[in-house]
């Protein structure tokens, strides 16, 4: 997790800022102070080796009169949210093979709106991956001042800025950790890790349990796996107990290698980020526990693998839900809507004031909208929009997705109440209308970011999307009301008996 500060930091002071690294943001014609800095950006704009074009850097070692080791100019075009964070993240890319270990990313008032998205693509660049490779230890930045011109006034968007990217960075981490070293039982750890603060509890079930409750659909996807199967349920409560929570559910797949429906052998080791959803549930949590929002909110994960083998589920078996709806398992890789649906029964006990599921459902879904933006079910239209706009601030983008009954005419079956999969078209919304059979009594959106939670090729690696996105819909909910807010701040440093 990337440690930041907030400093007030005018152009003039910055020049004799004692830092490993100096970014300076420079919008399209900004007006800026008089001094060393100023000269500097003037000279370097006028001989053309600089532009403001968002991403443009420009690299000094030791620039003469600073006090910076090392200063980057980089432009930020018209400064809108998107150029801040390309521009901080050309930046600090520019310096992540220096030695630096500390880094300024200093900011004029007009760039202060984007503070949050700033600090995100801060904590995005500078983020290394380290669990299973020691050696690129080395590469580590210590710490990244946010340089502004009214600290201030800022404080309050600074803290969401902190537990926003602490989520990520976890949501981040344990995406990558490969399955053998994210199981199910690792997944538990990190829940019950959570519960360590304060307003945050944590419950885990094993087979046992799962079975006793009648979740025959997640069990079966288990089965054939030497991994024992985890249901996790994490609860933060800031608000009284008659606030209805928001149940955040995450499809948590350690490995998923399709089953007897076994996929493909090239890229299967992307299989390892199945769990992102479950994944993002955690980091939103450790988001909550950081900034302790007047909210209710419940957190279900669904763990397990999904294997081959003489125990292994087979294509026509029926198993029963919780909900008591059969299932016609068609096609053993369509397994995270076999686990999300127990789940999304469970969440009924909660009366939750709304339920959203994250999974990386369907290929179908990076088919239809590639790596930009989520796919976005909701059978509720204020949560559809609220949904909609806390991606929007966030840059964390999703896009609302049909669910016509007509989409469920294939899932109809001979043997059970309904089959996991239909034919090949649109493939998502017929994963989306699987679900929504069980998410009838409270209002539902679910959340495929199959082609979100991801990067392949090179830059092969977990997102830690849509941390940003369910953070931000959780905290701007009209329940999380100021009064309320105040109340929790005062009691913020109780420790937790
Ligand atoms: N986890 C996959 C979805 C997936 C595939 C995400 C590729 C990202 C990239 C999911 O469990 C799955 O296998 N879905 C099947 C469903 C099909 C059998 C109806 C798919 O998308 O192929
Ligand atoms: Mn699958
Ligand atoms: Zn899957």
């Amino acid at each position: 997790m990337m440690n930041f500060e907030l400093l007030s930091l005018s152009w003039a002071k910055a020049a004799s800022l004692k830092t490993d690294g100096l970014v300076v943001l420079v919008a399209d014609g900004q007006q800026h102070e008089t001094g060393l800095l100023s000269t500097m950006l003037d000279q370097a704009q006028k001989t053309g080796d600089f532009s403001t074009a968002a991403g443009q850097c420009m690299v000094w070692w030791k620039p003469p009169g600073l006090a910076a080791l090392r200063l980057v100019l980089v432009g930020i075009g018209q400064g809108r949210a998107s150029d801040v964070r390309q521009g901080v993240a050309a930046g600090i890319g520019a310096l992540k093979k220096s030695k630096a270990q500390t880094l300024t990313v200093l900011m004029q008032e007009a760039q202060t709106a984007h503070l949050v998205v700033a600090a995100q693509a801060a904590a995005d660049a500078s983020y290394v991956y380290t669990a299973t490779k020691p050696s690129a230890k080395a590469l580590s930045f210590k710490k990244i001042t946010l340089g502004v011109p009214q600290a201030a006034s800022l404080k309050e968007r600074f803290e969401l800025a902190k537990a926003q990217t602490a989520g990520v960075s976890l949501a981040r981490e344990w995406g990558n950790r490969p399955a053998n070293h994210a199981t199910p039982e690792h997944l538990a750890q990190v829940a019950k890790s959570l519960a360590k603060h304060a307003r945050v509890s944590c419950e885990v079930m094993g087979l046992k349990e799962v079975t006793k409750l009648g979740m025959g659909s997640f069990a079966a996807v288990a089965q054939a796996s030497a991994q024992p199967l985890r249901f996790i349920v994490l609860k933060y409560k800031g608000a009284p107990e008659d606030h209805a929570p928001t149940v955040l559910v995450g499809k948590g797949i350690t490995f998923d290698t399709g089953g007897i429906s076994l996929k493909p052998g090239p890229g299967m080791d992307e299989m390892k980020f199945d769990m992102c959803g479950a994944a993002s549930v955690l980091g939103t949590f450790e988001a909550l526990a950081q900034l302790q929002p007047a909210i209710n909110v419940v957190g279900l994960i669904v763990a397990c693998e999904n294997m081959p083998g003489g125990k292994a589920l087979k294509p026509g078996d029926v198993v029963t839900s919780m909900s008591g709806q059969t299932i016609e398992i068609l096609n053993t890789d369509a397994e995270g809507r076999l686990v999300l649906c127990d789940a999304l029964t469970y969440a009924k006990r909660f009366k939750p004031s709304a339920v959203i599921d994250i999974a990386t459902l369907t290929g179908a879904c990076v088919i239809a909208l590639g790596h930009l933006r989520s796919g976005l079910y909701a059978t509720d239209e204020s949560l559809a929009s609220a949904l909609l706009e806390a991606g929007e601030r966030t840059l964390d983008l999703c896009w609302r997705m049909p669910l016509d009954d007509e989409y469920a005419e294939g899932l109809k079956s001979n043997f059970a109440d309904v089959a996991n999969v239909a034919d090949r078209a649109a493939g998502s919304v017929t994963a989306a209308k699987f679900l929504q059979r069980f998410a009838k009594d409270f209002p539902w959106a679910h959340l495929d970011i199959a082609g979100t939670a991801w990067k392949s090729g090179a830059a092969k690696g977990a997102t830690g999307r849509p941390v940003p996105a369910l953070l931000s819909y959780l905290v701007n909910q009209p329940k999380a009301s100021p009064v309320l807010q105040r109340l929790v701040a005062t009691k913020r440093r109780t420790a937790k008996a």
